[in-house]
């Protein structure tokens, strides 16, 4: 069986996922292979992978509760403020790109990257479409430095940021 589904994907933990739109079968053994339609960002197909065999339980139960939605106010505007806010703020931010205060994420969010021809700064909804989110995990070949330089965020705080995008964004 093939089944359809959606794939997701965490550029913070270098992670994707497959959600099948049917329900598995319980007790088999399901293979996993990577279709060769992958591709990195630069057009690049994977080098190695080690295909996979997982098996389906009886039950549901056991299964490890979804981490809770990050909250805007709580999770989110802090990192802004504190971590982009005193170099992407309101007077002369650096690159032109102004994360705070929050009312000026929409502009942000309409806006095309400096560094990234062809890419949005953030794209709500979609976090691997947003050069953004490039910018604070350190993808090889970016341009300029890691954000904040010098002072990685932690992972928490990079995983608030994604999910939040992947959410809308909205605050
Ligand atoms: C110490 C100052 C400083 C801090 C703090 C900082 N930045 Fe930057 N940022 C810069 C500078 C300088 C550039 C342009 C040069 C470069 O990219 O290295 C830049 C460029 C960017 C760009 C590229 C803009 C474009 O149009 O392509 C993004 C995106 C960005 N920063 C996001 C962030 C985020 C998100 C944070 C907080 C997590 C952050 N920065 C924290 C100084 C900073």
């Amino acid at each position: 069986m093939r089944p359809g589904g959606t794939v997701g994907y965490s550029l913070v933990d270098r992670r994707l996922w497959f959600t099948p739109s049917v329900s598995l079968r319980s007790n088999l053994a399901y293979e996993l292979v990577l279709g060769d339609w992958v591709r990195g960002i630069d057009g690049s197909t994977p080098r190695t992978f080690v295909p996979s065999v997982f098996v389906t339980g009886n039950t549901d139960e056991g299964r490890p509760p979804s981490p809770p939605d990050p909250s805007f106010d709580d999770d989110v505007a802090p990192v802004l403020e504190r971590r982009c806010g005193y170099c992407h703020g309101e007077t002369r931010p650096y690159a032109g790109l102004a994360l705070w205060p929050v009312e000026r994420l929409d502009e942000a969010a309409a806006r095309a990257s400096v560094e990234w021809i062809g890419w949005r700064v953030l794209a709500p909804g979609s976090p691997e479409r947003s050069y953004l989110l490039y910018k604070v995990t350190g993808a090889p070949g970016l341009v300029g430095e890691r954000m904040p330089p010098r002072d990685p965020l932690s992972r928490d705080e990079a995983a608030a940021l994604e999910r939040w995008i992947a959410l809308g964004a909205s605050r």
